[in-house]
Order: C-alpha cells, then structure tokens, then sequence
C-alpha cells in the first residue's frame, strides 16, 4: 500500500493550529483599527496629481477649482522647443488631516511641429520618481516611513473639447502611460460645447480608448461600500468638466458657475459648477478626492511601481528562482561584472600596446624620411658645390687666358710704338 505525504507551508501548518476562542472580558485591541488611524493622521498623507494637456487647456484653473484655492500659477508661452515638466509641492490642512500635495504640469505639450517624442519627457518624469522610490527601499538605512512619495498618483488627461475624435498626441501619449499611472481622461472646458455634442463626444471617445487598446483607471468596484457609486461613475467616463475661477453668489451661497451654451440658445445662460447636469466636475472631486484616493494611492503601489520594479530589477539580473538565493545571485552578477572589467581592461591595455607600437612605427618611418630627405639635400648640395667649382675653375681659366692676351697686346703696342719712334 503506497501513502502520500502532503506538503504544507508553515503559514498553512500554523492556520489549521488556529482555534476560535471567544473572550470573557474587554481586552482593549479592537482600538487597532484606531491607532492605525491615528498613526496615519499624524504622518499625513501623500497625494499626487499630473496633469496632462495642451498649453491654456485649463490644467491650473481645474487644479484651482478641485481644491477651492489658489496654487498661484503662471500661463506658459507656445513657443517652446520642447515639452518639460513642472512640479510643486504643497501643504492643505483641512480639520485635523495634512495633505502634501503635488501637482505636476506639463509644460509646452502640443506646441511643437513635430510632436513624435512628446510623451517622452512625460514617462521619464514618471520613471524617475518610481526609480527614486526603489532607490529608497534598496538603501541599506531605509527611511520609507519619513520618505516624500513623490510617485504619480492619478493622472488627469485633458481632452480638447473638440467634439470631433482624440488627437494622434492623445492616444499615443495615453499609450505610452497606461501601463505607469492611472489615467483618469477628462474633457477640458466642456461648457464651450453643447450637451448634445458633448455626449456624442464622450461616446466616440470611449470607443477610441477601447478599440485602441488604451487602458483608464477604473473606479474599483470590489468594496461593497462603494461598488455601485463607483461602477455608475465609470460609465461617466471621460469626465466632462469645467474649470472656473470666478467666485459668485448663487442663491445664498457662493460657488463657482459656468456657462453652457445649447442649441437653442444663442446666448450662455449661466449655471453653478455643482450643477451635475451640466458638468461632470463635481463627479471628478467626488470620485479623485472624496471616494478613491486611497484607491489611486494603491493601485500606483501595488499595480505600476511594482511593474517597474519588476522589469527593474530583472534588468540587474535579479530572479525569483527558487534555486538561487538572492545573496547568490548578486553574488553571480558581481563576479560577472568584475569579469567583464576585467575583460574591458584587457581589451584597452592590448589597445595601448597596439596604439603604442603604430605610433612607434609612424615615428620610425617618419625618421627615415627624414634621413632620405637629409641625404638628397646632401647630395644635391654637393653636386651644387661641385657645379660651383668647376664653374669657378673656368671663370679663371677664361681670366688667365685673357690676362695672357692682354700681355701679348700690350707687349706688341709698345713694340710698335717703340718702332715708330
Ligand atoms: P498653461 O499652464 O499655460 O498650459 O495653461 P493651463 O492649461 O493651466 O490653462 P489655464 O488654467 O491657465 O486656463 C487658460 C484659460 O482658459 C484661462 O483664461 C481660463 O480662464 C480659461 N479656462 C480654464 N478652464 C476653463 C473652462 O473650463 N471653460 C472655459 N470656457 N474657460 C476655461
Ligand atoms: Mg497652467
């Protein structure tokens, strides 16, 4: 007869040694809930928006209305070469919970000719804060309690209210970022079309993400609490919103207000920016800030930074194998890095040598040349002297031949004269 042995991991071994036991008194842990709260407050907390979108598409108006203040910011110019972004952090209080908020703006996106690369400043800015976060957990002295999460929480993409279809920009930017951030796309300045346009718009663009295969933050739908609200709005989706800074009084109250313009109506009536039929504004506060915070916060951690620490670390050369340890495998990679150094200095000191013995090689042949030309000039010299001479020796022999003559006429004139005479 053959028995089979049943594996069990320690954490299975320990659960099925778990007993039920009811308490006869108050023992006071059903506080955890509490400190674990209070903890949190006490720390604040990090939340981080960036907001996507074409130069005076209405990101800081947006920014400004979502948390009823004013972040102070400057309108960019169009003529920018390139697109670059901008990030500020700051402090809102409100009651007792501390909000370290930073909101990062692009800053020229859509304002160059050849916009191919523009998304790319966008996913290395992304990059770089994941990169940051792993470099803080791979400290030997990890301060990740104390440590500013500047991770991007939720990215609001701003459409342009066009009512036509997403720009080629659009969709391939939101291409590069889905598997990142958590795109939550929104339809800028929605009052300056028509309701009826508008949710025309909202469909075609839906559609473009789908058949695209463009991959938006849908609100979670696993906590019953929230579920239904949650799974109505992601049908909202993408929000139709405006931005408004004028503050004024409606009814007793003041609030912020919109105009819509319909077909019907030449002129804008004015309506409050709460006004849910007419703007999906106060569905995005809802759902970004009031409901599904946490969420966002959460799904950066568990869904995108893990991604990217993943294709990380794997690209150091580190494994899940279950045969290696992770000491092992550092330790691999380390002595195959000290090899390939090894092989690299090798490679450059034999390219020393080589170098050496051309340039050595050069200098003697230049030496050479040298001596050839100094040998040709002393042979052209003494050829020349040669020349000299004999040039010379002919110039005295011509002047001693006529030194001669001369003494033959004078002594023949005076042998005449004296004739003569
Ligand atoms: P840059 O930072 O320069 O890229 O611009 P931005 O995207 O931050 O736009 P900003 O919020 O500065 O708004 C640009 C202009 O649009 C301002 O004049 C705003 O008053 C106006 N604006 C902003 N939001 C809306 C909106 O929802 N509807 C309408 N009609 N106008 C808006
Ligand atoms: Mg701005």
């Amino acid at each position: 007869m053959s028995s089979v042995v049943v594996e069990r991991s320690p954490a299975q071994l320990i659960h099925s040694m778990v007993r039920s036991l009811n308490l006869t008194g108050h023992v006071g842990f059903d506080s955890l809930p509490d400190q674990l709260v209070n903890k949190s407050v006490a720390q604040g907390f990090c939340f981080n928006i960036l907001c996507v979108g074409e130069t005076g598409i209405g990101k800081s108006t947006m920014m400004d209305t979502l948390f009823n203040t004013n972040f102070d910011s400057t309108p960019s110019t169009h003529d920018l070469p390139g697109v670059k972004l901008k990030a500020h952090t700051y402090e809102l209080r409100e009651k007792n919970v501390l909000l370290k908020l930073t909101l990062v703006d692009t800053v020229g996106f859509g304002d160059q000719i050849n916009k191919e690369d523009s998304w790319k400043p966008i996913v290395d800015y992304i990059d770089a804060q994941f990169d940051a976060f792993l470099h803080e957990e791979l400290k030997i002295k990890r301060m990740l309690h104390t440590y500013h999460d500047s991770r991007v929480h939720a990215c609001l993409y701003f459409i342009a209210p066009t009512g036509h279809s997403l720009k080629a920009l659009d969709l391939v930017t939101m291409k590069k970022l889905d598997t990142k951030v958590n795109i939550i796309p929104v339809i800028a300045k929605s009052d300056t079309i028509t309701k009826t346009e508008l949710s025309k718009f909202k469909a075609k663009l839906m559609s473009e993400l789908v058949v695209n295969g463009v991959h938006i933050y849908q609100f979670p739908t696993d906590d019953e609490t929230v579920a239904d609200t949650n799974a109505a709005m992601n049908q909202h989706l993408p929000f139709a919103v405006v931005g408004s800074n004028d503050e004024v009084k409606i009814g007793n109250k003041f609030g912020h207000q919109i105009r819509r313009h319909s077909t019907r109506q030449e002129h804008a009536v004015k309506l409050p920016l709460e006004n849910e039929n007419h703007c999906d504004f106060v569905k995005l506060r809802e759902m970004l800030i009031r409901t599904n915070m946490e969420d966002l916060r959460e799904v950066t951690h568990s869904k995108h930074y893990e991604l990217y620490r993943r294709h990380k670390l794997e690209e150091m050369g580190f494994s899940d194998s279950e045969t290696k340890s992770l000491s092992e495998t550092y330790e691999e990679k380390r002595q195959e890095h000290i090899l390939s150094l090894q092989k690299k200095e090798d490679e450059m000191r034999q390219m020393f040598v080589i170098r050496v013995k051309e340039k050595e090689a050069e200098l003697k042949e230049a030496e050479k040349e040298l001596h050839n030309r100094f040998d040709a000039l002393k042979r052209q010299h003494t050829e020349e002297k040669r020349k000299l001479e004999d040039s010379k020796k002919r110039l005295e022999d011509e002047m001693n031949l006529f030194a001669q003559h001369k003494a033959q006429v004078q002594a023949q004139a005076s042998t005449i004269g004296k004739k003569k005479k």
